[in-house]
């Protein structure tokens, strides 16, 4: 057993770490508050390969794996979650299916341009009616000749209207609930898709969350991904993985506060010394950096099997659960440490800390994390 990443693992980490400071961070407060997402910094990422990070070159991507993918996205939700957020939607939600299920030819013509960064990718399975309950989705998928015609409605759609690609999920036969679910390959220039209402959110505020609408929307044929009646699956396979991305989120949300609030422990001076020196400040401080540091193994350790081809449906639940709870509790925490000015938008803390927040709740809340590990350790 190593405890070490690999040169690669190292040298992507330090390029994404780079990149986050000198081009993420500057402007993640502002965008923040403006509510701004900027496809420029998308297209940089594209630039440094980070758009295809674990799709092999034929289908543009660099050839790396779901452990570099997992520290990209750590390293960028270091500095900024919603940033953090594109990338892993992007990859995991839109990429991770089409390179799974995808035909050749689907690989060609999406996954190729997503992997390059030339297009930008975007998963819809939530609707009004059906969050955790997936299964209980209403959008239908009616085939018309050598077309499925679109008709319902998706929510809280991450890269929603910035988005080129999108991987929908329907009912081709309502009758037997998730047995009946098709996935499609759904591209935003198709006649009678359009995008609904955007949210507003407590955190995550640059990354654009929005609903999609199916209004008589003809999908040709060939977009279906997978057979008819495999969708429920490929949703599920892919959340599977997702989950992961999360959990990475999640550890650089966690260890963004937690360097932030160390940092300031040393300079802030109260009763004659640093608080770093006062036990209360410094046994929580302890506490927060283990627990990134345990969110963080379980999260590589999930990324290391997925890229090792073994099961790890099970440890990528257990590490979403694990590290949204840890950036809820350490973001939490480093706020304290920071008094009334974490309270402030002086600070990154409090940022930080409405930002962790979702990490508990999408890509399936804690309590669906809790019935996926049971449901496995049941078997
Ligand atoms: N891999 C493969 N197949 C799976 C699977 C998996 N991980 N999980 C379930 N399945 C299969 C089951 O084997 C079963 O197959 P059969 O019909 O052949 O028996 C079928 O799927 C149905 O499974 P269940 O009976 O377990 O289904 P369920 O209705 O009880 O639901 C659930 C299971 C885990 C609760 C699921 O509904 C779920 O994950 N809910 C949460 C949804 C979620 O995470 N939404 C997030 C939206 S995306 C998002 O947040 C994105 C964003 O923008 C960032």
């Amino acid at each position: 057993m190593r405890f070490r990443l690999s040169e690669e693992h190292e040298m992507i980490r330090k390029m994404v770490r780079d990149f986050a400071k000198n081009e993420v961070a500057p402007t993640a407060a502002a965008r923040d508050e403006e509510e701004r997402f900027e496809r420029g910094i998308f297209e940089q990422m594209a630039e440094l390969g980070l758009t295809g990070i674990p799709w092999p070159e034929e289908y543009g991507g660099i050839g790396s794996d779901y452990l570099a993918y997992c520290i990209a996205v750590e390293e960028l939700s270091r500095v900024c979650a919603s940033t953090g957020v594109t990338l892993s939607a992007h990859v995991s939600l839109a990429g991770w299916p089409l390179y799974t299920f995808g035909t050749e030819e689907q690989k060609q013509l999406y996954l190729r341009p997503l992997a390059e960064g030339k297009k930008i990718g975007a998963y819809g399975l939530t609707e009004p009616g059906s969050g955790s309950d997936a299964g209980g989705m209403k959008t239908t998928a009616k085939r018309d000749g050598d077309h499925y015609i679109l008709n319902g409605s998706k929510i809280f759609i991450t890269n929603g209207g910035v988005a080129d690609i999108y991987i929908v999920f329907a009912l081709t036969d309502p009758g037997v609930k998730h047995r009946g679910t098709s996935a499609f390959i759904v591209e935003a220039n198709t006649p009678g898709f359009s995008i609904g209402k955007k949210e507003a959110k407590l955190g995550i505020r640059s990354s654009p969350t929005t609903e999609i609408i199916f209004e008589d929307c003809r999908v040709p044929a060939r977009n279906l991904l997978g057979k008819e009646g495999q969708g429920f699956k490929i949703a599920m396979q892919t959340l599977d993985g997702g989950r992961n991305g999360i959990a990475a989120q999640a550890v650089g949300i966690a260890q963004g506060a937690l360097d932030a609030a160390a940092a300031y422990a040393k300079e802030r001076r109260q009763f004659g010394k640093p608080i770093i020196e006062q036990q209360g400040i410094a046994f929580k401080l302890a506490d927060m950096a283990t627990q990134v540091e345990a969110a963080r193994l379980l999260t590589y350790q999930a990324a290391w099997l997925e890229s090792a081809g073994l099961p790890y449906s099970k440890e990528s639940a257990m590490s979403k659960l694990f590290a949204g709870d840890a950036a809820m509790k350490v973001t939490v925490e480093a706020v304290q440490v920071f008094g009334g000015y974490g309270y402030t938008k002086d600070y990154p803390v409090e940022r930080f800390m409405r930002d962790a927040k979702i990490t508990q709740i999408y890509e399936g809340t804690q309590e669906i994390q809790r019935l996926v590990i049971s449901r496995i350790l049941a078997k």
